[in-house]
């Protein structure tokens, strides 16, 4: 695992932003996992001013989300579509059939997830997975406890999860309680990853994740038998990975 250790919030942006940026110019018609969450927003933003300027080109790229909240439509504010479409896909020449995210109002939880992992197969593979990381150390919605073994499947989200989401909603009831996830096996699968971790709130779920043991109580934790990750991290995240 490589840690870069950013000044703050914009200079991770920026760092991560510059190896996606890297990726897309190395391989115009890449594949790229994309994360939602309040950390990458910074990143988009960089790749957005970017396009504008006419750095980057995102015209053969292919996106594919890693998650979206189920029974909520893609019109939502609160949906990861319109999330995505707000943040990046709007901003730049993507082609909206080259971007994937779960189909959260399909009711039948064994089709969307089939469907899902299908999709991940025919765009063959994924070159670079962007991810976050969760106060329990979840990345995607893979919740502790979840086989490294799984696929695209349904969540039941945790408590801890709800609550660190309830900021993006009215109020704690109104945080959906179930979502869509690409599974870990998928996530191992991407030729490259790079998590961007911002915040002191974070620094307990990095250092369990790049220092603990290797365990699906932390599920972050796989990431060390991955050839290919690059944690970009502020130092307030970075504090208790000194040794
Ligand atoms: C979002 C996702 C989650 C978030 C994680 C951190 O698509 O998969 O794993 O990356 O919950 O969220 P933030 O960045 O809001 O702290």
């Amino acid at each position: 695992m490589k840690i870069i250790r950013a000044k703050d919030y914009y200079d991770m942006s920026r760092k991560a932003a510059n190896i996606i940026s890297a990726q897309i110019i190395m391989k115009p018609d890449c594949v790229i996992g994309l994360a939602t969450g309040s950390t990458p927003i910074g990143t988009y933003d960089q790749l957005v001013e970017w396009y504008k300027k006419g750095d980057l080109d995102f015209a053969q790229v292919t996106t594919i989300n890693l998650d979206e909240y189920r029974g909520v439509t893609k019109d939502d504010p609160h949906s990861y579509y319109y999330f995505m479409r707000d943040k990046l896909f709007s901003k730049v020449n993507i082609d909206p059939t080259r971007t994937h995210i779960p189909d959260g109002m399909d009711e039948d939880a064994e089709h969307a997830c089939r469907s899902y992992d299908e999709i991940i197969k025919r765009c063959g593979g994924i070159d670079l997975q962007l991810l976050g990381l969760g106060h329990n150390g979840h990345i995607g919605f893979n919740e502790p406890g979840t086989a490294f073994e799984a696929q695209t499947h349904l969540v039941n989200l945790t408590e801890t999860t709800k609550k660190a989401n309830q900021r993006f909603f009215e109020n704690e009831e109104n945080v959906p309680s179930q979502a869509y996830t690409m599974g870990i096996k998928s996530i191992m699968q991407a030729k490259k990853i790079v998590v961007v971790v911002s915040g002191q709130d974070k620094a307990e779920a990095l250092r369990a994740a790049v220092k603990g043991a290797i365990t699906p109580n932390v599920q972050a934790s796989v990431l060390q038998l991955h050839n290919d990750v690059t944690i970009v991290a502020d130092v307030e995240a970075c504090s208790l990975l000194e040794d």
